[in-house]
């Protein structure tokens, strides 16, 4: 990518902020009462050490709050083991998803029951269970305050009882969260779970597994979890010797395909193997029934390129091209006769996807996904632009302007509305002409930009978050 871009998206850490007030331009809905909340790396650099891969880095916290038509902004770094350790010894301490601490032979002993596996919980965040939490690929969670972003502590179920890795993208059935999680033992399984209050984790159905895949995300339907196996899998005895970073452990098998694994999330009982041609995904986006089939919406790569393509040396080249995500949608025969088969619902580039999960979650009559994307004519080895494809007509609107780089395209509804695509579209933009971020609100149903409001610094390209009306 470009040097000014990666420079500015993958560089060090910016201050931490409070700005009770950013100048806006254009107008903000009045009615946007609520916060935005993201996370992602803070800091790609510790003292001399650099991380070497997107998914690797520090998590810091970022807050935007509108009242009125204005907006407030803070960000501040979690409070954690990770930071804690990077921050007094200058060093990299903990293992990250393609980065290792530098150990002598003897350091080498460690693996995923390590207590070195990092705690820097940058992939997500969610309000489960009365808690608000930073969302990282392993068990420890990290509960923070809402309003200061304060660390509040670390939430660790038992590891070594639960599982040791987990997605990050949790789904919701009213008040009810959903996990899938992946259990590294002699026979190793993947581990459904919910949770709901402050209760404990509840396992709700399980599936033994010889070589675990790695999974990012999962699939939820009335009555159903969908667990893609992608054919990137490991050896858990490769994760108990642990002789290079988690990620470079796995391996990609293709063929095996990417069975379909679905389990009945009410009664446990695994329900059918569906096979299917091999493809890779991060991100599951929706799914729903309808008569003897299930439909599972997924954003696909043909292969694991995308996560080499993401290494920082890689990212650094000024040729580099990032693989093209595709919007798919998977029809498994749920009687168990025949293979998954799928039609691609839009030709643009995605990644990051979003659609109005709060009233359309399972519900195959949704009409609009919003993603981050790559505008073909001007590739810049990055996502340069947003994206919102209508799957009903198989039309797609994008928003694009020089030397942008739009992040996660968060969809918040207008109280009123009437159309899916009533409100607006929120995404935290690098401007790497000017050499800061702003926060882009565009109109949903247009695509048409309303209002920005920057922030006198770069955001380093981050990954998921929400917004918390009220
Ligand atoms: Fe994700």
């Amino acid at each position: 990518m470009h040097d000014a871009a990666f420079a500015l998206g993958f560089g060090d850490s910016a201050q931490e902020l409070i700005i009770d007030r950013l100048p806006v331009q254009g107008k903000l809905p009045d009615w946007l009462q609520g916060t935005l909340l993201r996370n992602g790396p803070g800091t790609f650099q510790v003292g001399a050490e650099r991380y070497r891969h997107w998914f690797d880095g520090l998590a810091m916290l970022h807050k935007f709050s509108f009242a009125g038509g204005a907006v407030s902004y803070a960000n501040k770094f979690l409070r954690n083991n990770a930071y804690r350790e990077a921050r007094a010894q200058g060093r990299i301490a903990y293992s990250e998803f393609a980065t290792d601490p530098c150990r002598s032979l003897f350091g080498r002993v460690m693996s995923v029951f390590s207590p070195q596996i990092t705690d820097s919980a940058k992939v997500s965040l969610a309000y489960i269970a009365g808690r608000f939490l930073a969302l990282a690929e392993t068990p420890i969670q990290v509960e923070f305050d809402p309003q200061t972003l304060e660390t509040a502590g670390v939430y660790q179920y038992e590891k070594n009882t639960v599982g040791q890795m987990t997605t990050v993208h949790p789904h919701f059935d009213g008040d009810m969260a959903y996990n899938l999680v992946t259990r590294y033992h002699r026979i190793s399984h993947y581990r459904l779970y919910r949770i709901q209050d402050r209760g404990a984790p509840q396992l709700a159905a399980e599936m033994p597994v010889k070589q675990p895949a790695y999974l990012h995300s999962f699939g939820m339907s009335p009555n159903y979890a969908i667990l893609a196996e992608f054919p990137l899998v490991v050896n858990p005895l490769a994760l108990l010797l642990w002789l290079r970073p988690f990620i470079e452990n796995f391996q990609w098998k293709p063929r095996r395909g990417t069975p379909f694994h679905i389990l009945n999330r009410h009664t446990s009982a695994p329900v059918a193997r569906i096979e299917s041609d091999p493809f890779f995904a991060f991100h599951h986006v929706n799914a729903f029934e309808k008569g003897n089939d299930l439909f599972v919406d997924i954003v696909a790569y043909p292969d694991d390129a995308i996560i080499s393509a993401f290494y920082l040396h890689r990212l650094a080249e000024p040729k580099n091209e990032l693989p093209f995500g595709q919007l798919r949608r998977y029809r498994l025969p749920l009687n168990g006769r025949g293979r998954a088969t799928y039609e691609v619902l839009s030709d643009a580039c995605m990644e990051l996807p979003r659609f109005d999960y709060a009233q359309y979650n399972m519900d195959g009559g949704y009409r609009y996904v919003y993603a981050s994307s790559i505008n073909p004519q001007q590739q810049h080895g990055f996502y340069n632009q947003l994206v919102k494809a209508d799957i009903h007509r198989g039309e797609d609107i994008t928003w694009f302007a020089p030397d942008c780089y739009p992040g996660e395209p968060v969809f918040v509804p207008a109280p009123d509305r009437v159309r899916e695509d009533d409100g607006v579209i929120l995404s935290v933009v690098l401007d790497t002409a000017r050499g800061n971020s702003f926060l882009l609100a565009l109109d949903a149903a247009s695509f048409q930009e309303i209002a920005r409001a920057e922030i006198p610094q770069p955001v380093l390209f981050g990954y998921h978050g929400d917004y918390f009306a009220g």
